[in-house]
């Protein structure tokens, strides 16, 4: 039996090249997730309950990435969180929350909490535009019984399809209203411009967008059970890429639910893991993916080399997996371990196209859950979606309850449930990860990931090599 060597990011560091960079902005990071869709940021959030639902995909998109809903929620909770991102961005909404004129006050307080908006529209049973309610409509309203058209604006200013984005909002200034519905000649919703949306398009220049100016977003789902009813929820609800999500992505129950979703829905692009060796992107390729996540082993919060004794290094595997990536022309996406720009920039360089993280975006102000203190200090609950902690979420959830007959010694867990420190909003911390992957570009002479790749050479340190890269010999303020 032969032994390989499997190298990891802390073993090897880039070697600089001559750099004719005088400034980061000169670098570009744009790459892409998938073969068909592009990014402006090589970084993806990791789809895990406490990392990744609406918040944070719009937040990783407005950056220029791009964020993946977890599964672990019904169809329709995710197909919603899926919609609540292609809603929160797209200057027009189309088919905009409405409700009909004979609905109460209560049924609009309740309508609008649920879908976290601020203002509805109101139509007659032909979907005829009658009117609009406001949040300042709702504000304090304790008549809940009372019909809605007691309170709502009757006199609506609209704009026809195919308005400009210039004369839509003239007309909203024009009029000092931050909501524009846009009707057919019949008088029918067909949309609604609002001032919040046309800000947000000027205010996210970067961000990674779909053909009709919406963020991108990706959902998660799993290998059995209802996943092709779920694929069709979340394509239906607009994601852009779906993530067949399995620990052991080189499996025949991966490869088959590859065939399937590619069967039943040709036209979507399609992600699957994770894998850690060339077979196993090979295999996945063949099945259809239109990109491969590469990782077994790695995650912060995984413990599945230790449970199983499998898993290869993080950048052996990626730098084996892109091999067979760049010959089919197949991104990577390294996933898993990446605790610092540095790593980011060194599974790049190893030929990932982008990063999935976690436990870099937990903690977030963007990321589910909610904010704990502990010895003073502020934290957020990170854990492995393997863990038993989630397990027994999951099976609450699905069942309503966990019972005492429920064995948990029959779950091997193979991830652990873990804090991580409270950090504010994700965009600085992927203000300070591209930072950092720029100056990495620089130092390899590179001015495009895809340059990088071209250029890089590593070479291995030793442990003396590794302490010499830390700080050392000071005291750490
Ligand atoms: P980081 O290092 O960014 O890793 O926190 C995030 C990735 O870890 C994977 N993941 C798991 N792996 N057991 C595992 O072995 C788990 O319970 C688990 N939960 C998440 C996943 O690939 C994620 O993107």
């Amino acid at each position: 039996m032969e032994f390989r060597e499997g190298l990891t990011f802390d073993d090897v560091l880039l070697v600089p090249n001559y750099s004719d960079i005088t400034s980061r902005t000169q670098t570009d990071l744009s790459t892409r997730l998938s073969r068909n869709i592009s990014i402006n940021i090589p970084f993806v959030s990791a789809n895990m309950d406490t990392v990744t639902e609406s918040y944070m995909a719009v937040a990783m998109a407005r950056a220029g990435g791009i964020g993946i809903i977890h599964r672990f929620l019904t169809i329709s909770e995710q197909a919603d969180e899926v919609l609540k991102v292609k809603r929160s961005g797209s200057v027009m909404i189309e088919n905009p929350y409405s409700i009909d004129q004979n609905k109460t006050i209560g049924d609009a307080i309740d309508y609008a909490t649920d879908k976290g908006i601020s203002g509805i529209l109101v139509i007659d049973s032909e979907s005829k535009l009658v009117g609009i309610i406001t949040a300042r409509d709702l504000l304090f309203e304790p008549r809940r019984d009372v019909s809605i058209r007691e309170i709502m604006t009757k006199d609506v200013v609209t704009a026809k399809m195919g308005v400009s984005l210039d004369d839509a909002k003239d007309i909203l200034h024009r009029h000092r209203i931050e909501k524009l519905p846009i009707i057919d000649d019949l008088g029918t919703v067909k949309g609604l411009v609002t001032s919040k949306d046309i800000t947000n398009a000027e205010d996210y220049p970067s961000a990674s967008k779909d053909g009709k100016g919406r963020p991108l977003v990706g959902a998660a789902v799993g290998v059995k059970g209802d996943f092709l009813e779920r694929t069709e929820a979340i394509l239906d609800a607009g994601a852009d890429a779906v993530v067949v999500d399995i620990a052991h992505g080189h499996s025949e129950n991966a490869v088959s639910a590859v065939r399937n979703i590619k069967k039943a829905f040709p036209e979507c692009e399609l992600i699957a893991g994770n894998v850690a060796t060339a077979q196993g992107t090979k295999d996945l390729i063949s099945a259809g993916v239109d990109a491969v996540k590469v990782g077994v082993g790695s995650g912060s919060i995984c413990i599945t080399r230790v449970i199983t004794g499998s898993g290869v290094p993080q950048l052996t595997a990626v730098m084996d997996c892109a091999k067979v990536g760049k010959d089919c022309d197949v991104p990577i996406i390294s996933d898993g371990g990446t605790r610092t720009s540095g790593d980011a920039t060194k599974a790049l360089a190893a030929g990932a196209s982008s990063v999935m993280v976690g436990s870099i975006l937990g903690g977030t102000d963007e990321s589910p859950g909610t904010v704990l203190t502990k010895n003073g200090k502020r934290f957020k609950v990170y854990r492995g979606m393997a863990s038993l902690a989630a397990s027994i979420g999951r099976k609450s959830k699905e069942t309503g309850t966990i019972s005492l007959d429920d064995d948990l010694n029959d779950y091997v867990a193979e991830g652990v449930e873990a804090m991580v420190p409270y950090k504010g909003t994700v965009t600085d911390i992927l203000k300070q990860l591209t930072g950092g992957v720029r100056s990495g570009l620089s130092y390899c002479g590179a001015h495009t990931i895809s340059q990088m790749q071209e250029n890089a050479e590593f070479i291995k340190m030793s442990g003396a090599g590794f302490a010499e890269s830390q700080p050392h010999d000071v005291s750490l303020m």
